[in-house]
């Protein structure tokens, strides 16, 4: 990396002086806007005790939860390296995670950009909130109006880099992955955003291979795959730049759907390819398994008996490690308490809760994807219906040759669950454990085991457990 003379001061100034800053109101020492004008306009929020308002920018509320995660790791950071973090905030919205990370996270500077100019009164009054001034000796914060790209790219060329980039995108726009990478310090953190609910769900293949590189198609566990489907594009990209990247924790959310990864930024490592490979899922059987690049060509699932297995679905290249670090998520679960977020916060999800699961989840002997309660009820019970591709579609299919509809499908599953007394997880989850097997919930569906254990085994599992409770 090249480096430029130019001091911080002299960058953000230039930068702020471009044409496409924008800057509405003469420079004063301390600018601060009058309060917005439309009262319609001004909804106070408050969130963990701060208050901001959002007017008619992008804010979701449900997205609190991944704010609440993003402050505890620039917490955690700071305090690690015992400096005051550097935050880029790239897509900021009204400036609440900028806020946040000023007055929660005890950053030392936040640049909080976005390319839309309208808000900056907006967030140049919720940034104001927490001293300081966006100018001068004292100047804690800075706003933008820039295509993130751009920003990003400037403070790598610059070598301004960040302990922490945040960039909460829209869909799978991966435009600014390079860019982003390139811009975190070595060592420092990377949280990635994505809301293509689309592409995770396997119905944009050609999409998803374009934005991450990696063919995704439909699986039931689709949520999960969106966050390996992030973390392996930036891993690639990371790769191709000398650098790594390693999951510290990910986080799905239904809302939108969004899935969240904190990555830490590291110098090249060997590529570890055993990490970066294809998931593959038998519609026939149920099984999940991961195949490695030197596979390419002989896959299929052992329930064919070694002949190409119609019923297997397989995706990637993608992350197939560990989604979370363990010893840094209970760091993250330690500071939520000892701030005492961990809790449900006005109807929203417990942050504890959360934690706790992510750690769960962070067993390194657990394979990717989760298995449903209700597959394994399903696949234990003998019933008329089986999974079959029809025109290339995987369909299911009563044995009287007539197809069912989701809708139909759903209905027959309920009416079973409705029949069947299936086993509590917890009891599932303990009882694999006895058995020698890896076993958690999952945060990212509530009905679901995360197990190394086969699905032959765990349809065993589940019709004993069943058995005893018929007879108890
Ligand atoms: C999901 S919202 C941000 C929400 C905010 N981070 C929060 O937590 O409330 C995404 C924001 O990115 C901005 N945006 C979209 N494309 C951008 C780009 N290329 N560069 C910078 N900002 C962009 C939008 O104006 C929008 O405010």
């Amino acid at each position: 990396m090249a480096a430029l003379p130019l001091p911080l001061s002299q960058t953000l100034s230039s930068l702020l002086a471009s044409p496409r800053t924008r800057r509405r109101a003469p420079r004063r020492k301390h600018p601060l806007p009058p309060p917005l004008a439309n009262p319609a306009l001004c909804s106070v929020e408050v969130e963990r005790g701060v208050e901001f308002e959002t007017g008619a920018s992008f804010f979701r509320r449900e997205s609190a939860l991944g704010r609440d995660l993003g402050v505890l790791s620039a917490l955690l950071h700071g305090r690690s390296t015992g400096r005051a973090p550097r935050i880029l905030d790239a897509m900021c919205g009204c400036g609440v995670r900028s806020l946040r990370y000023l007055l929660q996270a005890g950053a030392g500077f936040v640049w909080a950009n976005d390319a839309n100019d309208e808000h900056r009164r907006l967030i140049v009054s919720n940034l104001a909130r927490a001293g300081g001034a966006e100018q001068g000796a004292e100047r804690r914060w800075v706003v933008s109006h820039l295509d993130a790209n751009k920003v990003l790219v400037e403070s790598y060329l610059h070598r301004e880099f960040f302990d922490m980039v945040d960039v909460d995108s829209f869909g799978s726009d991966s435009s600014f992955l390079k860019s982003a990478i390139e811009a975190v310090k070595i060592g420092g953190l990377l949280y990635l955003t994505s809301t293509d609910g689309y592409s995770s769900g396997g119905h944009r293949p050609h999409h998803s291979l374009a934005s991450y590189g990696a063919y995704v198609r439909p699986m039931p566990f689709s949520n999960e795959v969106g966050l390996r489907m992030l973390i392996g594009g930036a891993l690639r990209e990371a790769t191709a730049l000398g650098f790594h990247v390693l999951p510290l924790f990910s986080y799905y959310s239904y809302h939108g759907p969004v899935f969240r990864v904190m990555l830490r930024v590291t110098r090249e490592k060997a590529f570890d390819t055993r990490k970066y490979c294809f998931i593959g899922y038998c519609n026939k059987c149920g099984n999940s398994q991961t195949f490695s690049w030197e596979e390419l060509g002989q896959m299929f699932c052992p329930c064919s008996d070694g002949q190409v297995s119609h019923s297997l679905v397989v995706s990637g290249p993608l992350w197939t490690g560990p989604l979370h670090n363990a010893d840094y998520v209970g760091e993250m679960l330690k500071l939520a308490r000892e701030l005492g977020w961990d809790h449900r916060e006005k109807g929203g999800v417990d942050l504890g809760k959360l934690l706790q699961r992510m750690l769960e989840e962070s067993d390194p002997n657990l394979p990717f994807g989760y298995i449903k309660l209700d597959e394994v009820i399903l696949q234990s019970e003998p019933h008329p219906f089986c999974h079959i591709p029809v025109k290339k579609k995987l369909c299911f299919v009563h044995k009287s040759g007539q197809t069912l509809t989701s809708a139909v499908l759903c209905n027959f599953q309920i009416a079973r669950r409705a029949k069947i007394n299936s086993p509590p997880l917890s009891t599932l989850i303990i009882t694999l454990q006895k058995e020698g097997y890896a076993a958690s919930r999952s945060h990212i569906a509530a009905n679901a085991v995360k197990t190394n254990c086969p699905m032959a085994t765990c349809i065993q599992i589940a019709r004993e457990l069943r058995q005893n409770q018929r007879e108890t």
